[in-house]
């Protein structure tokens, strides 16, 4: 669930750094598994000195433990092996984060990918994903995208008629059969924000399941389309387990009826959507917790059907990166409006992290060079954008910070950098991973440069001409 804004101050997550962490602290925590306190009081990440990153890459920076997200990888994959009896494959959905640094990552892993764009795609190839492990969704794939997936022979999550009827006509003189999934909207409506709610049956994406016989109909006449599975995604940032019990259910009773029209499909994707703790409010459940209940609720809906186990995919995106990743920022100028407020802005905002102004995110933070300062200040974390509602905290419990001061927000792996802009003309920011003692670019800061690079000026606008 996305949690709206309170006035209620939060805690700033330095509990979590205070005690050694244990496998379950670290569960429930906003920070990546490495970061501690270091001798000079400030924050280590990867065993890099948040301080010292800031000296050498600048700020904003993204810093991503590499630690962090492959632990979150090995905990997803061991959980589908022990829950689930038959073939499992878990794929990254990388519109959370996609770039090559963290898709070679995650290919390392073992773990497939999910790709919603030709970019997206092209990226995951270059990363050195094989093309059998890759997934294409998306509702308006544009006839390069198409061609692009075939030629590289992807999987397709078909989302809609015309898109199936376009594949099967370009792809009617492959030699090789293309393979589909067929994204279908279970109609589970789940508590989370409206815009990030997928599931339900008023949703741009997906077929009607009362679509289903005559989709599967259709493949009767189109041999070299293999329909070889079923896809549902129910939302993002979700807490309770009962939509994901309930998924299940409903996908098994498709996999029936293909099975009664002789058209057995055998793979099921039921998506994503684990949530991760943003604020000391939020108590998701773990990976572990979450795995045990998709796998239980297939085996036992195939078992009730009399159904052979399907291969179970399962496509995380938060919950793989979100917390393996802080955001540095530099303090700058401060605002206090007496009995109202004080804003300390940085020298970020809403273009590097555009979830608190587009879904009213809530985020923790902490002041990386004087961890120990008590947090005896109220504050709201401003954005440095011409835009009111550029504001990435509101009344947080924070040290009185200086300018030059370090903020680092917690929890920015997910859908930060893959939503970022270039509002304001702001470059983006460069990106590190960090792992013992080391930090490497992944991202290169963006340069005044690189925002004109792609602009034209036709000599007849040049001035003087
Ligand atoms: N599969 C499909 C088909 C999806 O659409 C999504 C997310 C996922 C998997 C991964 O969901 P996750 O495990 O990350 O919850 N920009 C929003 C989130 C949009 C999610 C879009 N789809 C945000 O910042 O909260």
């Amino acid at each position: 669930m996305v949690s709206t804004p309170t006035a209620t101050a939060y805690q700033s997550g330095l509990d979590f750094l205070s005690s050694p962490f244990t496998s379950e602290a670290a569960n429930r925590s906003m920070l990546p598994l490495t970061a501690r306190q270091n001798a000079l009081d400030h924050l280590e990440v990867g065993g890099c000195d948040v301080v010292e990153l800031v000296k050498s890459y600048g700020s904003p920076l993204y810093i991503l433990d590499e630690v962090t997200l492959r632990k979150a990888c090995q905990q997803y994959r061991q959980a589908f092996a022990s829950h689930y009896p038959g073939e499992s494959l878990v794929i990254y959905a990388s519109k959370a984060w996609n770039c090559l640094g963290v898709c070679a990552i995650v290919a390392s892993e073992g773990l497939g990918i999910d790709v919603v764009s030709g970019g997206e795609l092209f990226t995951a190839l270059e990363a050195g994903f094989e093309p059998d492990v890759i997934y294409f969704h998306g509702n308006n794939k544009s006839r390069e995208e198409i061609d692009l997936a075939l030629s590289s022979d992807v999987t397709l999550v078909v989302d809609n008629w015309q898109e199936l009827e376009t594949i099967a006509s370009i792809s009617a003189t492959v030699t090789q059969p293309v393979s589909i999934l067929l994204r279908m909207t279970p109609g589970i409506e789940c508590h989370t924000h409206e815009y990030i709610q997928t599931g339900h049956l008023d949703s741009k994406f997906g077929f009607d399941p009362t679509q289903l016989e005559a989709l599967l109909r259709f493949f009767e006449k189109t041999p070299h389309l293999q329909c070889i599975g079923l896809h549902a995604h129910i939302g993002s940032q979700i807490f309770e387990l009962q939509p994901h019990r309930d998924l299940p259910d409903v996908m098994v009773q498709w996999l029936v009826m293909a099975a009664q029209q002789g058209l057995p499909v055998k793979v099921l994707d039921i998506g994503g959507g684990l949530g991760i703790r943003y604020t000391a409010s939020d108590d998701p459940p773990t990976i572990e917790d979450w795995v045990s209940v998709v796998c239980q609720a297939v085996t036992a809906a195939c078992d009730r059907h009399g159904l052979p186990l399907p291969k179970l995919i399962a496509e995380p995106g938060r919950s793989l990166i979100g917390t393996a990743c802080v955001t540095a920022y530099t303090v700058g100028s401060q605002k206090t409006v007496p009995d109202i407020r004080t804003y300390v802005t940085v020298d970020g905002g809403m273009s590097d992290n555009p979830r608190p102004i587009t879904y009213q995110s809530d985020y923790c933070a902490l002041v990386a060079n004087r961890l120990s300062a008590p947090c005896n200040k109220t504050v709201t974390i401003a954005g440095k954008h011409c835009e009111s509602g550029d504001v990435l905290i509101r009344d947080i419990s924070l040290p009185a910070m200086d300018s030059g001061d370090i903020l680092v927000v917690m929890g920015t792996g997910a859908y930060n950098y893959s939503m970022a802009s270039n509002y304001n003309r702001i470059p983006r920011p460069a990106a590190v991973v960090v792992r013992e003692g080391s930090a490497d670019l992944i991202l290169e800061r963006e340069t005044y440069h690189d925002l004109v690079q792609h602009d034209r000026l036709p000599p007849r606008l040049k001035r003087g001409s």
